[in-house]
């Protein structure tokens, strides 16, 4: 018989690799291999757990199916493409009553699909899953249906669970069902029993198979366990969140391994210490990944933060606080909306040729070209210069429109100037120093006018764009920008 053959998969990234190293190739995690067993005469179908126990209830199955109609055995079969409609009209939606999280969702959860919500531990996804379960299960003021929710918390008890849906409202929800378990088999059972809508899986990792020969939270349960709940939710219509946490380093496999599988995965971002959230989609099979969701953490949960605020920015009018040396304010877009992000710059001593470069929130090659733009262009000296960026609230930025404002916010840092208050700028500079046209110019100005701003550099082809009431400043190139510096 032949030995079975073992492969080693990244928990981090789930790479797969034939021999055991101690750092991934592919992704760098050092000490993240893990070895997996292939079974090559099993022939397991990781099907055949869920439909098995989802048949043997009885009755309510055939309706169920997706695939009814492909007769006794359930096997798909190919039919044409206009046929192809399931049970669920693909257009039916389920709203999750939080708006910015159906944004990002593309307009709510769609039936028979599986989301990926993945974020840092601590960053508030059982907090967003728990207020969506909860607004789910009641009669929204906004009009929408009651659905029926079970929410499977595998790392809290359904006593710790209420107790955080009664601080965030939620505890008197009718629909929201709770349970606490870890084994898939009893989850799927009483999925089978509640018959949901929706099914919140807090958290997947937590989730094993007993019949599966590697411990809870390997790469194997991971996988295994996703798959059938995949299965579960494309053959029941249930529309299944599963929350995951992204692990740097340690046991646990991490949600990266699960993003080919499911349909939807948005990932919950911002810094544990700063009270705003964002909530960015990465994988969208039923909308755009351009959005994102904006929320604000306080003493009873999860705040949306209405369409495009400032993130960092506002604390009062932007024309009535002081300058502020080597901070310029651009207006961010992100998907459909503008948000107008603080970008921060500080210079500091240090030794030729070892300067740092670091930036947060910010692309490091971006920073070190417009330094370079700005020796070359401006006469800059920033060669023993160390040189820290940062955009504030924990927004990343990664357009090329927040080249002129960063640009700016560096050569204040060195001179210590600032623009003076409620202006802002918006530019991609060119290695020419050179600063270029961006793109929804008009949006941004009536997003910096509707805040406050007055005036707004903007590259000059542009000028001939008013919206706002704001000030729009023309900026041919990066000397003329920082002659802007007060
Ligand atoms: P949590 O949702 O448990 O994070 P995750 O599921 O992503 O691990 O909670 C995140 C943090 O949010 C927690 O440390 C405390 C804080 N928090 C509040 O500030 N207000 C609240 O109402 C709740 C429920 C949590
Ligand atoms: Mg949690």
């Amino acid at each position: 018989m032949a030995k079975p053959r073992e492969v080693f998969v990244c928990r981090t990234c789930g790479a797969v690799q034939s021999r055991w190293l101690g750092k991934c190739p592919d992704c760098g995690a050092w000490d993240s291999l893990e070895g997996e067993r292939v079974e090559k005469s099993a022939g397991r179908d990781p099907q055949r757990g869920v439909v098995e126990a989802w048949r043997a209830s009885g009755a309510d199955v055939a309706e169920l199916m997706v695939e009814a109609k492909a007769g006794a055995a359930g096997a798909p079969v190919a039919v044409p493409i206009a046929q192809a409609a399931g049970k669920q009209s693909p257009a039916r939606r389920l709203v999750t009553g939080i708006g910015e999280l159906d944004r990002v969702l593309g307009g709510g959860l769609v039936p028979g699909s599986v989301v990926l919500i993945g974020g840092d531990p601590g960053i508030g996804k059982s907090t967003l899953m728990l207020q969506a379960a909860g607004l789910m299960g009641t009669a929204g003021t906004s009009g929408h249906e009651v659905h029926r929710v079970l929410y499977v918390s595998s790392e809290e008890s359904a006593e710790q669970v209420r107790m955080r849906a009664a601080r965030l409202g939620a505890a008197a929800s009718p629909g929201l069902f709770v349970l606490a378990d870890t084994n898939l088999a009893r989850i799927v059972e009483q999925t089978r029993k509640v018959a949901p809508g929706v099914l919140v899986i807090d958290s997947v990792q937590m989730i094993y198979k007993a019949d599966l020969d590697a411990a809870p939270g390997s790469v194997a349960q991971l996988r295994r366990c996703a798959a059938e709940l995949v299965y579960l939710a494309k053959l029941s219509g249930i529309a299944v969140v599963l929350v995951g946490h992204v692990t740097k380093e340690g046991r646990l496999a991490g949600p990266r391994l699960l993003e080919h599988l499911v349909d939807a995965v948005l990932y919950f971002e911002g810094d544990r210490y700063h009270a705003h959230r964002i909530l960015r989609g990465v994988k969208n099979r039923f909308g755009t990944t351009l959005e994102i969701g904006i929320f604000e953490m306080t003493g009873s949960g999860l705040k949306e933060v209405p369409g495009g605020l400032g993130v960092g920015v506002l604390d009062g009018d932007p024309s009535a606080r002081e300058a502020k040396v080597g901070a310029v304010v651009c207006p961010v877009m992100t998907g459909t909306r503008c948000v107008l992000v603080e970008l921060q710059a500080l210079t500091a001593t240090g030794f030729i040729g070892a300067a740092k470069r670091k930036s947060s929130g910010l692309d490091p090659n971006r920073l070190a070209m417009l330094i370079a733009v700005l020796e070359q262009h401006a006469g800059l000296r920033l060669a023993d210069r160390d040189v820290f960026a940062s955009s504030v609230g924990g927004l990343r930025v990664g357009e090329p429109a927040a080249d002129l404002p960063l640009l700016m916010a560096i050569a204040g840092a060195h001179h210590r100037r600032a623009v003076s208050p409620g202006t802002a700028a918006v530019g991609e500079v060119g290695l020419g120093g050179e600063v270029r046209a961006v793109t929804q110019i008009e949006q941004r100005l009536r997003e910096a006018g509707r805040l406050g701003f007055a005036r707004v550099l903007v590259p000059a082809s542009q000028t001939n764009v008013k919206a706002g009431g704001v000030e729009a400043v023309p900026v041919k190139t990066v000397s003329q920008a920082i002659e802007e510096l007060a």
